[in-house]
């Protein structure tokens, strides 16, 4: 792995997002060398903390990943620094970039710097507005952006931060988040599709029959309530994680494995989405919120009874919904996507369905399929109509079945860890663009508009797979949910 030379300027530098994943992934690119010697992190916040304070926080961070030795942790955290900081105060800027400068020095780091924004939202702006203010970026070396979820709250908002960012950066110096990009299983998605004739050739509306997309948690709301409660799972999770899915699954071949190419490819068929009016968007997409039950002689809380959440609270904590891409080659197949928190278990699975053989020898034999496993499991199962075993003509299903080494497959990077260290190294593939923000904010208001003016809210027992008018939705065309563990 090539060195990056770097100083990263952290805002939430004590922040749960910074414990959880950004220490842990700065350390992984530590230990395989693409942080080594020529980089610094200033981590800010609020806080009065000291600098030796910071690195025993960064260093419980990082102490319990699998193998790490005392050593490599003290030299990974000294690497460390802690500003205090009030974003709104000019004057610190001033701070952070004489900070910036002498660390610059101490570790001969050329001029680049990777400001990332793991904050409140609410402060992304003014921070972006003041690193352009009080001239912290730099002349020499790379300048560049990261920022994290949620982009906005609505298309209005979303453009309104983007305006506020790019009179800072331009559009090639932002990164935005999506952390479901950098899973390895979202990545495979190219290969699947592209590598391998056999699907290449059915990847269309001749013989897709649906897609179905869902992202199952089993968690619930958490201490999350302050931003869920705003959010709700359609914003949470569908304008983004589930609108990348899409595009990954139904946009053209890219003419190269660059960021550009593959950007393009998947611009478009983010323009291709079908926006609903409001009315077409109250018949394809269901809400639902987590009610209380008891699972194995333990009661679960209700969403309307956690901590922060009001009791006659609206937050969708559940989204099924049915949409389409008006491209030449998907037009008129059906997506069917799903998202939720509490409900049976965590399991994140795309299934490809093939339309049946309707002429010949086996007209009106089973439709076929193809998963991908996403997590907990990494890997894939094709369901074939197979020959019984006898003396027999009898169909089966009969499934061919992949997954990756669970062992390996917790060794692989971890989603932020490929992410940070795209950016460092430049890398701008596995980031959204403006253009594909837009166009999944465009979509998702026209389903919260079709919300907007229903007062009900289905609920589901917690542990369920969601609420009836889930299953309903594809029943209603002749579908079912695909589900297996
Ligand atoms: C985040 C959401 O973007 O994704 C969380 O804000 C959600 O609410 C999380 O729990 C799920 O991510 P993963 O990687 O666990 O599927």
């Amino acid at each position: 792995t090539e060195e990056t030379h770097a100083v990263i300027i952290l805002f939430g530098g004590s922040g749960d997002l910074a414990r959880r994943k950004l220490y842990p992934a700065m350390f992984g690119l530590f230990r395989r060398g693409q942080l080594c010697q020529h980089f610094a992190v200033i981590g800010t916040a609020r806080r009065p903390w000291s600098d030796a304070y910071y690195r025993e926080i960064v260093s419980a961070a990082v102490e319990d990943e699998p193998g790490a030795t005392a050593g490599q942790v003290a030299a990974f955290a000294s690497h460390f620094y802690y500003q205090s900081h009030d974003v709104t105060d000019a004057a610190h800027y001033t701070t952070l970039k004489d900070l910036a400068a002498k660390l610059d020095d101490q570790y001969a780091v050329g001029g680049n710097r990777l400001y990332y924004m793991a904050m409140a939202p609410s402060f992304f702006a003014t921070i972006a507005t003041h690193l352009k203010s009080e001239a912290l970026l730099t002349s020499t070396g790379f300048n560049r952006l990261v920022i994290e979820k949620p982009f906005g709250h609505d298309y209005a908002s979303a453009k309104e931060l983007n305006d506020s960012i790019t009179a800072t950066f331009d559009e090639h110096q932002i990164y935005r988040i999506d952390h479901y990009l950098g899973k390895e299983m979202v990545q495979a998605i190219l290969a699947l599709r592209f590598a391998n004739p056999l699907f290449k050739a059915v990847w269309n509306k001749d013989y897709i029959q649906d897609i179905q997309i869902t992202l199952a948690e089993a968690v619930g709301v958490e201490e999350r309530a302050g931003y869920y409660e705003g959010a709700g799972a359609l914003r949470d999770m569908v304008q983004n994680h589930i609108m990348q899915l899409v595009a990954y699954l139904t946009m053209a071949e890219p003419a190269a494995k660059t960021a550009a190419a593959i950007h393009e490819v998947k611009s478009a068929a983010f323009e291709a989405l079908h926006v609903y009016t409001p009315a077409e968007a109250a018949a394809n997409f269901v809400r639902g919120q987590y009610a209380a039950a008891t699972i194995n002689g333990t009661r679960i809380n209700g969403y309307r009874e956690e901590t922060g959440v009001a009791a006659d609270s609206l937050t969708d904590t559940f989204v099924a919904g049915k949409l389409g891409v008006d491209s030449p080659s998907f037009a008129g197949v059906p997506i069917y996507v799903r998202t939720g928190k509490r409900l049976r278990r965590k399991s994140t699975q795309v299934t490809v369905t093939f339309k049946p053989t309707t002429s010949g020898l086996f007209a009106g034999a089973a439709p076929t399929n193809l998963t991908l496993y996403l997590e907990p499991h990494q890997g894939y199962s094709l369901f074939i109509n197979g020959k019984q075993l006898g003396t027999t003509t009898a169909l089966m299903p009969e499934e061919l079945k992949y997954r990756h080494d669970p062992h390996a497959a917790a060794n692989a990077p971890e989603a932020y860890e490929r992410l940070i260290g795209s950016a460092l190294a430049g890398d701008e593939t596995d980031f959204t663009r403006w253009q594909e923000v837009a166009a999944a904010w465009h979509f998702v208001d026209a389903i919260a508009a079709g919300w907007a003016d229903d007062p009900t809210m289905p609920t589901y027992p917690a542990g369920s797979m969601g609420p009836s008018e889930a299953f309903e939705l594809l029943a209603k065309d002749g579908h079912q949910w695909f589900w297996q563990p």
